[in-house]
């Protein structure tokens, strides 16, 4: 891989998301258009919007490239060359409840392999950004994952799939173990700035059972270069079209992934 072809479209990537996190600023609490895709899962016209607007702008500059979009699908093929992982506003349930906690999600994949992240946070104005082998950052400030090591003095977040009612029993078994065990636990309803707050070390670990690839894609490579690490649950190795997943600062993944799976013996 070339980095300064990766370099070119981390660069795009900001310029779309901000574009994108510009438009959905504006739009924020108008939600006139609501529809949905399950009883509990919204798409906003702002979703399709800010996904338009992102797409076209790709495929002006890299019409070659794959988009992997969450409203509209897959064009091209993700596992080739370079593909575009987007998601255009994560956080929607947030967003259409006036939570100012939500975010535009851009990723970069190479043959397959997520290699840039870009996160836009329209409500603080940042954006991060992450190249494989050279740091993540939030505009000038290199992000670096914290250097906790003991789950109980941890900080740790989780989300709900939208399926959560069908598998709330596995959800809540989970999340008990984490208030028995670490020092606190949130839940913030947007999955890449969990990531993003894990790479910047402001929460020590995270975890989700039924994430989709535009969800991680960019998140994975701001915490891997800010020093953390990402997996699968019970260990095995981080896969993009797999659902389940652990990111933490490095220090506490073991511990993070025996309390996640149950398994207290190997803590
Ligand atoms: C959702 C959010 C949420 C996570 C869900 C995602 P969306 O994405 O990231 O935090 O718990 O699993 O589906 O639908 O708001 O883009
Ligand atoms: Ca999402
Ligand atoms: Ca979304």
């Amino acid at each position: 891989m070339d980095s300064e072809d990766l370099r070119k479209r981390v660069e795009l990537a900001k310029t779309l998301s901000q574009r994108a996190g510009a438009y959905l600023r504006e739009r924020f609490g108008d939600v006139s258009r609501v529809s949905y895709k399950g009883s509990v899962d919204l798409v906003t016209e702002a979703d399709e919007n800010a996904e338009a607007l992102i797409r076209a702008g790709v495929a002006a500059d890299f019409p070659e490239d794959c988009i992997l979009a969450e409203e509209t699908g897959e064009s091209g093929d993700a596992s080739g060359a370079w593909c575009w992982v987007i998601d255009p506003l994560d956080g929607t349930t947030n967003f259409v409840h006036g939570v100012r906690r939500f975010a535009v999600s851009v990723g970069i994949t190479y043959f397959g392999e997520p290699v840039g992240g870009v996160i836009y946070d329209p409500s603080h104005g940042e954006t991060f950004h992450a190249c494989s082998g050279s740091g993540a950052w939030c505009n000038d400030e290199k992000l670096q994952v914290s250097a906790r090591r003991q789950l109980g003095e941890s900080l740790l977040v989780t989300g709900f799939p939208y399926n959560r009612a069908e598998c709330a029993t596995e959800l809540t078994t989970v999340a008990a173990r984490a208030l028995e065990q670490a020092r606190g636990l949130r839940r913030f309803g947007a999955a890449c700035l969990d990531l993003v707050d894990v790479a910047r070390g402001v929460l020590d670990g995270y975890w989700e059972p039924r994430l989709c690839p535009w969800d991680m894609a960019a998140g994975v490579v701001l915490v891997r270069e800010a020093g953390g690490t990402v997996s699968r649950y019970g260990g095995l190795d981080f896969d993009l079209q797999s659902p389940d997943l652990i990111a933490t600062n490095g220090h506490i993944h073991s511990a993070l992934i025996a309390m996640v799976d149950g398994d207290e013996g190997r803590q």
